[in-house]
C-alpha cells in the first residue's frame, strides 16, 4: 500500500519547466514539478523554491487564501518532490529577486501534491561549494542536482551532439567497435575480463579502437567516427580517468591537412556550444620547435615562449659559470610576478627538477654583478620588463660529448626549463593573470604540434619504443634512417593542444606490410611477438589496405575546459576517484567464491 501521506501523480501533466517563467507569463495557469530547494515559513505565508533542471521558481502558499493548502506546505521539507498547480503572478518591484532569472514572478499555489518525501540530504544541492569531494561522489545523485553539475552535463550532451552533427554532415559514419576484445597498442595497462567458457583466457577492454578503425578503412568505410568509451589502467590525475570518452575518427586517403580541417570544424561546432567562436586554422608548430620554445610537447601559448639566450654570454662567461658552451642557455620569463624574496626563490627551487645535468640560475641580480653585459643583453633578448620574473636554465659541462649524448643533454635543458616554466606559471597565476577564466576565443590558444619523433629511447629497458603507437607512419624521407638512426626518424604523428593540455593525438598510419615489419624490427619486436600480438591485423594489412590516418580527442577534456572545471570529475556523471574507485556503487568489490570458481580464477591476497 502506498504511504497515505503522499499524493499520487495521477494524470497531472507538467506544463512548464520551473526556470523558464518570466514576467510575460503573468496570469498563466501552470503545472510545475520539481524538488524543494528551500522552504521559508513566514507564518501566514510559506515560500517554496521549487527546482528542476531549468532552474528555480518561487511558490507562494497563503494561509488566508487556503488554510488546508498552507497546512500541507508546512510539512514540506528540502528535496521533497512536488507537483504544484498555480498561477503566475508578477511580483511588486520591491520584492523582485534580481539574482534569479525567474525573479520577476512567483507562483500562487492552488494545488500542491507531495509526490515523494526525502531524507535530509548529506549536503544541500543549493550549497555553492562542497569541500568534501568523497561525499559528493558517494551521493552523486544529490551532487548532480547542483546547478553547476546540471549545466556541465547538459553542456557535455550539447557538445557531443554538435560534434556528431559536424562529422556526419561531412560524410562520416558512426560505427561501433567491440568492448570485449584483445589488448590494444596504446601502452597503458589493460582492464581484463575473464572468460567463463575458456578458463584462464581473458578479453581486454579497449584502450582505444585503434586497430578496429584501421580495419574499417581496409573494409572500405572511408570515413569513420565514434564517440566511444576507452579503458586504461594507468595512474590517475585530474585530467585522466580509467574510463573516458574519445572522439575517435579515421579517414582513407587523407593528407594530414585534411585531418586537421575535419577536427577544426568539429571543434568550432563544439566551442560554439560553450559560447566561443573559434577562428581556424589553428597555429602549427613542429615538435622540435615546441621543445626549443616551450620545453614541452604541449605548449601553453598564453604565456611568453622561452628565449634562447646563448648569445648573451661569451664562452668565457659560461666557463666561469661552469656551464657547457655547446648546450643551450634558456631564459624563462613569467610576466608581472614582481620582485621575489630570497625565501620565495628558495621555495621555487623545489619546483625545478633538473634532467641530466641541467642547472638553474635564479638570482639574476647576483649574476648581473659579475656579468653586467650578459644580463643586459639577456633582458633585451627575452624582452623582460622590470616586474617580470626571469630565470635561466643551462647545461652543466657534459662528460659524454658524442652527438647522441649532446642531443639528449640539450633536450634535457629545454625540458627542465619547460617544466619549470609550467610550474611557475601555475604558482603565479594570480599575478600574471593569463590563466583567467576564459571568456573569448583569444583565451583558447589552440595549436597543432607535428613531426613528433618516431621513437623514444627507453633507458631502463635499453631499447626504442614507439612514441605514438607502432602503426604510425614515419616521414617518407626518413624511411632510410629507420634502422641506422632511429632517434632521427620523424613520424607523421600530430597532437592538438589547447592551453597546455593535450586534447588529441593522431597520425597517418602505415598501410604497407613491409614498412610495418620494419617498424616492429626497429622496436626490437620479433616476428613471432608481432604475430602473436597483432597477427590478425598484420594479415588484414595484406589484403589491399588504403593509405589512411586519423586522430582521437578526449571529449571529457574538451568539456572540462569549456566548463571552466579543474578536474574531469566535474564533467563525467559517474567518475572514479584518483584511486580508481566508484564511491557511489562501491566498485571494485570482491566477488563470491562461486563466481571465481566458475571463471577458473583463484585470488592470492
Ligand atoms: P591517445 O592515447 O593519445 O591516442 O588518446 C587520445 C586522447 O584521449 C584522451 N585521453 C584521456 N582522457 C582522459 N583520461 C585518460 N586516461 C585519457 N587517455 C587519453 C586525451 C588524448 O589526447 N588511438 C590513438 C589515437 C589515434 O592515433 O588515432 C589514441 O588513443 O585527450
Amino acid at each position: 500500500m502506498p504511504d497515505n501521506q503522499l499524493d499520487l501523480l495521477g494524470n497531472l501533466q507538467r506544463s512548464h519547466m520551473c526556470g523558464v517563467l518570466r514576467a510575460k507569463d503573468a496570469g498563466a495557469r501552470v503545472t510545475l514539478m520539481g524538488w524543494v530547494n528551500r522552504r521559508r515559513d513566514l507564518g501566514n505565508l510559506i515560500f517554496i523554491d521549487l527546482r528542476d533542471r531549468s532552474g528555480l521558481v518561487q511558490i507562494v502558499v497563503d494561509n488566508e487564501a487556503d488554510p488546508a493548502l498552507h497546512k500541507k506546505a508546512e510539512n514540506v521539507r528540502s528535496e521533497y518532490v512536488l507537483a504544484v498547480v498555480g498561477s503566475v503572478k508578477r511580483r511588486d518591484a520591491a520584492t523582485e529577486n534580481k539574482n534569479l532569472p525567474t525573479g520577476e514572478i512567483e507562483i500562487i499555489a492552488e494545488e500542491l501534491r507531495v509526490l515523494n518525501d526525502a531524507k535530509t540530504p548529506p549536503f544541500s544541492p543549493s550549497e555553492q561549494a562542497i569541500g568534501n569531494e568523497e561525499l559528493r561522489l558517494k551521493y552523486r545523485y544529490i551532487d548532480m542536482r547542483r546547478p553547476e553539475m546540471q549545466s556541465n552535463i547538459e553542456l557535455r550532451s550539447r557538445i557531443s551532439l554538435a560534434i556528431r552533427k559536424s562529422l556526419t554532415d561531412r560524410g562520416f559514419l558512426e560505427i561501433e567497435t567491440p568492448f570485449m576484445t584483445r589488448s590494444t597498442p596504446e601502452g597503458a595497462r589493460d582492464y581484463l575480463v575473464p572468460s567463463r567458457v575458456y578458463p584462464g583466457s581473458f578479453y581486454a577492454l579497449p584502450q582505444s579502437p585503434q586497430l578496429f578503425k584501421q580495419i574499417l578503412m581496409i573494409s572500405g568505410f572511408d570515413k569513420y567516427f565514434q564517440i566511444v568509451r576507452c579503458f586504461r589502467d594507468e595512474d590517475l590525475r585530474a585530467d585522466r580517468q580509467p574510463e573516458f570518452t574519445q572522439i575517435d575518427l579515421e579517414m582513407s586517403f587523407p593528407t594530414q591537412d585534411r585531418v586537421f580541417e575535419v577536427v577544426e570544424a568539429f571543434l568550432v561546432a563544439a566551442f560554439r556550444e560553450g559560447g566561443i567562436e573559434l577562428k581556424p586554422p589553428f597555429l602549427r608548430m613542429t615538435y622540435d620547435e615546441a621543445i626549443c620554445k616551450y620545453g614541452i610537447d604541449k605548449p601553453d601559448l598564453r604565456l611568453p615562449e622561452m628565449t634562447d639566450a646563448r648569445k648573451a654570454f661569451t664562452e668565457e662567461n659560461l666557463n666561469a659559470l661552469s656551464l657547457d658552451p655547446l648546450l643551450p642557455v634558456v631564459a624563462v620569463r613569467i610576466p608581472k610576478v614582481g620582485e621575489l624574496s630570497r625565501k620565495e626563490r628558495d621555495d621555487n627551487k623545489q619546483l625545478f627538477s633538473p634532467k641530466s645535468g641541467a642547472k638553474l640560475i635564479d638570482d639574476l641580480k647576483r649574476l648581473e654583478k659579475s656579468f653586467p653585459e650578459a644580463v643586459s643583453k639577456l633582458r633585451e633578448l627575452s624582452k623582460a620588463e622590470a616586474e617580470d620574473l626571469l630565470v635561466l636554465v643551462a647545461g652543466g659541462p657534459a662528460n659524454d660529448r658524442s652527438p647522441i649524448a649532446m642531443r639528449k643533454a640539450a633536450e634535457a635543458v629545454y625540458t627542465s626549463a619547460g617544466a619549470f616554466r609550467v610550474a611557475l606559471a601555475q604558482k603565479y597565476k594570480e599575478k600574471h593573470g593569463a590563466f583567467r577564466k576564459a571568456g573569448t576565443a583569444d583565451d583558447y590558444r589552440f595549436l597543432w604540434v607535428t613531426d613528433f619523433p618516431m621513437f623514444e629511447y627507453d633507458d631502463k629497458e635499453g631499447r626504442w619504443n614507439a612514441a605514438h603507437h607502432p602503426f604510425t607512419s614515419p616521414h617518407e624521407e626518413d624511411f632510410g634512417k629507420l634502422l641506422s638512426d632511429p632517434g632521427a626518424v620523424r613520424s607523421l604523428a600530430y597532437d592538438v593542444v589547447l592551453n597546455g593540455t593535450e586534447l588529441g593525438s593522431g597520425s597517418i598510419r602505415i598501410h604497407r606490410q613491409d614498412i610495418q615489419q620494419l617498424i616492429f624490427h626497429a622496436l626490437g619486436m620479433s616476428v613471432e611477438e608481432a604475430r602473436s600480438r597483432f597477427g590478425f591485423f598484420l594479415e588484414a594489412l595484406e589484403y589491399g589496405t588504403p593509405p589512411h590516418g586519423g586522430i582521437a580527442l578526449g571529449l571529457d577534456r574538451i568539456v572540462m575546459i569549456l566548463a571552466g572545471a579543474e578536474s574531469l570529475r566535474e564533467v563525467i556523471p559517474f567518475p572514479k576517484t584518483a584511486k580508481a574507485v566508484d564511491l557511489m556503487v562501491d566498485a571494485p568489490t570482491p566477488v563470491s567464491p562461486a563466481q571465481l570458481k566458475e571463471l577458473g580464477i583463484s585470488v592470492k591476497t
